[in-house]
This record gives C-alpha cells, sequence and structure tokens, in this order.
C-alpha cells in the first residue's frame, strides 16, 4: 500500500525532486488533452533526469513524462535509480500515477524505485515501484524462455 502525507513532511532531498518534476511539467507539450505531466527520475549519484509529456498529432506516438526521463537517463549512460516524482495537473486535485505502459518501461530500467506522486495542496503519495506493478513481466522472463 501506498503513504500519503504532506510534501512539507518530506525531507528536503525528495521535496526537491517534487520540485523539478513540477518544473519540468512546464515544459509539458499536451495540446490535445491538456493534461501536463513532470518527472524527475533520480540516479543513485544524485543526478536527476527531467521527462514531461510530450503529444504528437498522431496520437499514439504520445510519450508520457516518465518514460521521457526513463529514456533520457538511459541515453546518457545512467543505470541505477531510486527515486521518480510525478507531477500531474493540480486541476485533478490526486497524484497522477503512472499509466500500465509506463510501470513497465519503469520495472525494465529502474527496478524497484520509490514513486512521489504528487498532487495539489501539497499532497503526496509514496509508492514501490512493484507495488504498481504486482507479478511483473521482465527481463528475468526472456532469459529463462529457450526455443525449442
Ligand atoms: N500521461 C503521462 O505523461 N504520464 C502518465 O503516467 C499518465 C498520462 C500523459 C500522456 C498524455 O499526454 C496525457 O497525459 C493524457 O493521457
Amino acid at each position: 500500500m501506498s503513504t500519503t502525507c504532506s510534501i512539507d513532511d518530506l525531507p528536503s532531498g525528495e521535496r526537491d525532486l517534487i520540485a523539478t518534476a513540477l518544473r519540468a511539467r512546464e515544459n509539458a507539450h499536451a495540446p490535445y488533452s491538456s493534461f501536463a505531466v513532470g518527472a524527475a527520475l533520480r540516479a543513485v549519484d544524485g543526478t536527476v533526469y527531467l521527462g514531461c509529456n510530450v503529444e504528437i498529432s498522431s496520437y499514439g506516438l504520445t510519450e508520457c513524462a516518465e518514460r521521457v526521463a526513463l529514456f533520457a537517463a538511459r541515453a546518457v549512460g545512467a543505470r541505477e535509480f531510486d527515486a521518480l516524482a510525478v507531477a500531474g495537473p493540480d486541476s485533478v486535485g490526486r497524484p497522477t500515477p503512472p499509466c500500465g505502459a509506463c510501470r513497465q518501461v519503469i520495472w525494465d530500467l529502474a527496478g524497484n524505485i520509490t514513486i512521489y506522486l504528487a498532487a495539489a495542496g501539497g499532497e503526496v503519495q509514496i509508492w514501490k515501484a512493484a507495488e504498481l506493478l504486482p507479478e511483473p513481466f521482465g527481463p528475468a522472463h526472456l532469459e529463462e524462455h529457450r526455443c525449442p
């Protein structure tokens, strides 16, 4: 189960990560849904990688904020992460959870990291990736697979 708390109750490192996700959200390109999302992914060395959702006129090509952050980190060689903050639109009134596709990508590229979901009013939900994707498919299944 997730923990819910006020952003003010978190240590400064986590507050900063959420603030960074909120800033990344300002760069969202969401002309079709108007649903702007920001993400901040922290590597174990403390480097933070940013993502925002990028919508494309052929809608299926849209990328979520979480995946943009994960792919950006991967592209510059980052491999180990410990936390991801996601900030959705304030108007929703509750945290925006990662979509199913992003949960799989988080699991594959970052494993069981801590995920902070921020919402209006300073409410934060804290999850582990494994809680958001129970019984995950993953690289281990492919390693176990043998062609007949
Ligand atoms: N979106 C994200 O960026 N992250 C999520 O986890 C949920 C959905 C974006 C995709 C699309 O641009 C918009 O929100 C509406 O679905």
